[in-house]
């Protein structure tokens, strides 16, 4: 992400320069880590799948039950405004949202006001030669909490998980509760077997990308079988083909995992054709589905 600190932020109702933002040191997002937040792509100034964002920010919110601070069109004005002032076309809107400031006390205080930041960034997506050859990814056991469904700040788990793969020189770690695929630190993972894409189930342990409905509509588009279903660690490793999906990654090939090639015969250790097709489909829906 560039950053500039000139760049225009939106915090608790103000439009101002990321540089001048301050929040109290007893925000309890600061405090505890008690907000979430979300990351929308945008797309040549139009915000993609944003009532999806919205709809998975209310989810999150109501997990933690803080009020949602705006309706849905004053959100699309204030994202819209602050877009409309970022230098770069394609962009990546962060959103937090935090139960607000209070003494410190674990028990969630009544009546808060939540604070909201914004800020968005230009957009660094893989480059060609990174899709070209794919990614090398490791695996490790999922050792953050019970709650992956919760898009929360609170995420030294899941920066924890990153590191590793980081240390390795690698893009992302592959993350197995008992034995199952749950998603990787900062994406969603899938697998194609026998020419059908396969992701984990829903559920309290992953995060529900917001590429996990888009990929179903994008495979019902192509011809491609698309499944939920527990996936064990054999069934990654000894997969066709496997793919990362998050808002800046898009869909992304993982050609290496643990240093073994990913796929078999003349395919191991390169990008698939399941991966080719949906990465062209992703391409055209972006045009389509942005507003
Ligand atoms: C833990 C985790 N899982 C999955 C995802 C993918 O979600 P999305 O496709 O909405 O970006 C992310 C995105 O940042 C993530 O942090």
């Amino acid at each position: 992400m560039t950053l500039l600190p000139e760049t225009l932020c939106h915090l608790n109702g103000q439009t101002l320069p990321l540089r001048d933002a301050k929040v109290s040191v007893l925000d309890r997002g600061f405090i505890f880590g008690d907000g979430i937040y979300e990351v929308i792509p945008v797309y040549g100034r139009r915000l993609f799948c944003f009532d999806e964002h919205m709809a998975r920010m209310q989810r999150s919110l109501g997990k933690l039950r803080i009020p949602n601070p705006h309706t849905r069109e004053s959100w699309l004005r204030l994202v819209r405004e602050l877009v409309a002032a970022q230098p770069a076309e394609d962009q990546l809107v962060y959103i937090e949202i935090t139960r607000g400031v209070a003494l410190r006390d674990h028990v969630m205080p009544e009546g808060l006001t939540p604070t909201v930041f914004v800020m968005t960034s230009a957009m660094k997506p893989p480059t060609v030669e990174t899709r070209h050859h794919g990614v090398a990814c490791i695996t490790a056991r999922d050792f953050r909490w019970e709650r992956g469904d919760i898009k929360s700040i609170s995420l030294l788990g899941n920066v924890l998980a990153r590191q590793m793969s980081a240390d390795h020189g690698a893009a992302e770690t592959l993350l197995f509760r008992d034995g199952w695929l749950t998603e990787a630190s900062a994406s969603n993972v899938w697998v194609v077997h026998e020419g059908a894409l396969l992701g984990p189930p829903k559920g309290d342990h992953v995060l529900e990308g917001i590429r996990y409905d888009l990929l179903a509509e994008l495979c019902e588009e192509v011809g491609i079988a698309y499944n939920l279903r527990p996936i064990a660690e054999a069934d990654v490793l000894g997969a066709d083909e496997v793919m990362l999906s998050s808002a800046t990654k898009e869909i992304l090939p993982v050609t290496r995992i643990d240093g073994e090639g990913v796929g078999h015969g003349a395919m191991r250790g390169k990008p698939g054709p399941v991966y080719g097709r949906l990465y062209e489909a992703y391409q055209r829906a972006k045009v389509v589905q942005s507003i």
